[in-house]
C-alpha cells in the first residue's frame, strides 16, 4: 500500500514541492520542521516537528521521501541522511514542465511549473529546476544545484555540485560553472566561474571567491 511521501522541509520552498507531489497523484503524509510555530500545515499537510521523526516514520513503513530544503549544502546532508535511513529518495515534477524523452534525471529533482529541460540534458539528483527555468540540449547540472525562477541556461553548460543561479540568470553556451558557485540575480554569465566563487552582474564578474 502507498503509505505516501515524507517531505523532509516545511516552509515557503516545501509548500510549492507538496502541490507538485500532489499534482503528479502522489499522497503526502506529514511534512516535517524543525522547529514549532503556529502553523501546523503546510499546503495542507500536517507538518511534525523534528528530523527524529524521519526514524520514526520509518520504522512505521513510509519509504519515500522529497528534501524540500531551499539551502543546497542542507539538502544534501538530509538526503544522506534519509538514505541512510533506508528511504527512497522521489522527484516532485510538475506536469506543466517540458522535459525531453531524451533527458536524464537523478532522484530527489523538483522541476516546477514551466520549466523546460531540453534533448539530452542531465539532470543530477536534489537539483532544483525553478519555475519557468530552462536548461538547454545537453547541459549537465549537478548534484543538489538550485536553477532559480526565469534563469535560462544555453546549449552545453555545465554547474558543478551545490551551485545556486539566482532569478533570472543567464548562461552563454558552453560555459563551466564550478561546484559551490553563487550567480547573483539578473547576472549574465558568459565565461567560465571557478568553484566557490559569487558573480555578479551583466557580464556577470567574480566578486569573491572562497
Ligand atoms: C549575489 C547575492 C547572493 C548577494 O551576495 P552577497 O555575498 O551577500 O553580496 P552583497 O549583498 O554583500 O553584495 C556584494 C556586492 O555585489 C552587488 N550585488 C549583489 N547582488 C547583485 C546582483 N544580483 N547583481 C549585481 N550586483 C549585485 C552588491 O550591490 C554589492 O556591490 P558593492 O560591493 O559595490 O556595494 C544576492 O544579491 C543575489 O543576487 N541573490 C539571488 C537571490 C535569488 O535569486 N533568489 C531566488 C530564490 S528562488
Amino acid at each position: 500500500m502507498d503509505k505516501g511521501v515524507v517531505v523532509l522541509g516545511a516552509g515557503g520552498h516545501a509548500k510549492v514541492c507538496v502541490e507538485l507531489l500532489l499534482s503528479m497523484g502522489r499522497e503526502v503524509a506529514y511534512c516535517i520542521g524543525n522547529d514549532a510555530s503556529d502553523v501546523s500545515t503546510c499546503a495542507g499537510i500536517p507538518i511534525i516537528i523534528g528530523d527524529e521523526q524521519l526514524v520514526q516514520l520509518r520504522d512505521q513503513g513510509y519509504e519515500e521521501v522529497f528534501i524540500a530544503i531551499g539551502s543546497n549544502a542542507l539538502r544534501m546532508r538530509l538526503a544522506a541522511k534519509a538514505t541512510g535511513l533506508g528511504y527512497r529518495l522521489v522527484n516532485a515534477i510538475s506536469p506543466r514542465a517540458e522535459i525531453s524523452r531524451s533527458a536524464k534525471l537523478g532522484n530527489g529533482i523538483a522541476v516546477m511549473a514551466g520549466a523546460v529541460i531540453n534533448a539530452e540534458a542531465v539532470i543530477e539528483d536534489l537539483a532544483i529546476i525553478n519555475t519557468g527555468a530552462t536548461i538547454d540540449h545537453d547541459c549537465r547540472i549537478g548534484q543538489a544545484v538550485h536553477i532559480a525562477p526565469q534563469s535560462a541556461l544555453a546549449g552545453n553548460v555545465s554547474v558543478g555540485a551545490g551551485s545556486f543561479l539566482g532569478i533570472g540568470s543567464k548562461v552563454i553556451p558552453e560555459v563551466s560553472i564550478g561546484g559551490g558557485v553563487t550567480v547573483g540575480a539578473g547576472g549574465v554569465v558568459i565565461s567560465d566561474i571557478p568553484a566557490r566563487s559569487t558573480a555578479v552582474g551583466v557580464p556577470a564578474k567574480v566578486i569573491k571567491t572562497v
